[in-house]
């Protein structure tokens, strides 16, 4: 399968789908995130559903049990594959969202890669996190080796961050490339703004897959 996440980070459906539809066929999943979400909950999902790849809804969730375990229940009503919540909303807040989503993929953000973490937090934040259930977690480039070892060959590890070389980091402050992150031990590749603002999306997914085949 291919590892590539494109981040369908746009304002409306209408661009986002019109990036989907450029991007399917080079890339192995769609990610809606919370900007999208928040301004037009399902029907920023249904039309990217068309193009038949899974998708990946980026709401990390983080509130007390009871909520998440709600709004995790409306998340199943998507038809979604995969979505985040935060790691530090801790165990109890991942096993209710584990258990309202089955039969999705609940992947914990341990520390947001425009950040710094302190040592041994994202070690600590994924190993609480699959103890609890989660499927996978989410984390920076060059947290993917140390925690592939930690967690063993299983967990998803979901690597945003991603700079081909010579693209612009944006406010990203742990960056890696995709080969990089592939030898590490990745399991799958967000990529938004070097994919949403390349003048050819198509042929910049190619050559991350090229990079990384
Ligand atoms: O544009 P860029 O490639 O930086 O986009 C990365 C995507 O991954 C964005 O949609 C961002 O919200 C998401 N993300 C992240 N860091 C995390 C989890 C998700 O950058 N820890």
């Amino acid at each position: 399968m291919n590892p590539i996440c494109a981040a369908l980070d746009l304002p409306d459906p209408v661009s986002a789908a019109q990036l989907a539809s450029r991007l399917a066929g080079h890339v192995g999943l769609f990610k809606i995130g919370l900007e999208l979400f928040v301004a037009h909950g399902r029907a920023a999902v249904e039309p990217i559903r068309k193009f038949g790849l899974p998708i990946f809804l980026d709401l990390k969730l983080h509130d007390i049990p009871a909520t998440v375990e709600g709004a995790a229940r409306g998340v199943a009503q998507l038809g979604v594959q995969y979505v985040t919540v935060h790691a530090s909303g801790g165990t109890e807040m991942i096993r209710a969202a584990k258990r309202a989503l089955p039969g999705v993929n609940v992947l914990a953000v341990t520390v947001l890669t425009s950040l710094e973490p302190a040592d041994g937090e994202v070690l600590r934040l994924a190993r609480l996190s699959i103890d609890a259930g989660a499927d996978g977690v989410v984390c920076a480039p060059g947290d993917v080796a140390p925690l592939r070892k930690e967690l063993g060959p299983k967990p998803l590890v979901v690597v945003p961050g991603i700079r081909p070389a010579g693209s612009a980091a944006g406010d990203q402050r742990r960056t890696g490339t995709p080969r990089e992150a592939i030898r590490a031990g990745a399991s799958l590749l967000v990529v938004g703004r070097p994919l949403r603002d390349a003048p050819d999306p198509a042929a910049a997914a190619d050559a991350i897959a090229r990079e990384i085949s």
